[in-house]
């Protein structure tokens, strides 16, 4: 299906990270910062399905006969509860960034109560698939891990220097690209959109 595909978040990592799995299957796939005027919808839904809709439906609306493609994401800590989940990118409050939220996890996960549960978590995605306001097709995909005592790493963004893959001792900051490309839960997720454009 070749064409234009348009992700809707302005968040270059992710877009990079799609571009790199998507690239051979478009003729070009663009961002939010390449369409003016247009402002991320308020994440309003209590999941990540709900989110992803939201964002892809909006998009779609905005840009008609593109093929827009939203997704959802964030971390889930078994020890907090399922937390951060759909606030992952908003976990430390009012004028959170990647390293606030960062240091709020490492701060919550040393509180007394918890400091001796597992630090199992996993970073979970969904995608939703969307053009002139209807959604085509939706898909999940989740990658399991735990998350580390410090920070270690600079690849990446939001939670990867804490987020140790299962099977690896390093973390999503220090594994190249290519690896976490090859097993993130957003890899996941793209991986069944891919299967669903191939069946297209
Ligand atoms: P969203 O942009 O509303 O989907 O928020 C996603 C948030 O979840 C990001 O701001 C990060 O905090 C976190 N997140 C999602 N995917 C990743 C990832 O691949 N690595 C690290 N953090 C992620």
């Amino acid at each position: 299906m070749p064409g234009t595909l348009l992700v809707a978040t302005h968040n270059a990592h992710k877009t990079g990270e799609m571009r790199a799995i998507l690239a051979s299957y478009f003729d070009e796939v663009t961002d939010l910062t390449s369409v003016p005027g247009m402002e991320p919808p308020e994440e309003t839904g209590t999941t990540f399905a709900e989110n992803s809709a939201i964002k892809a439906l909006e998009a779609s609306r905005k840009r008609p006969g593109v093929l827009v493609l939203a997704d959802d994401s964030g971390l889930e800590v078994d020890a907090l509860g399922g937390a951060p989940g759909v606030y992952s990118s908003r976990f430390s409050g009012e004028g959170a960034t990647d390293a606030s939220n960062r240091t709020k996890l490492l701060f919550e996960l040393s509180r007394p109560e918890v400091a001796a549960e597992p630090r199992t978590a996993r970073f979970r995605c969904v995608i939703t698939i969307a053009r002139d306001g209807e959604i085509l097709a939706s898909f999940d995909g989740a990658v399991e891990g735990r998350i580390a005592s410090a920070e270690s790493g600079t690849g990446g963004f939001g939670y990867d220097s804490l987020f140790v893959p299962n099977g690896h001792d390093a973390s999503f900051g220090e594994l190249s690209e290519a690896i976490k490309n090859g097993m993130s839960h957003r890899a996941r997720a793209l991986e069944k959109f891919r299967e669903w454009l191939a069946g297209d």
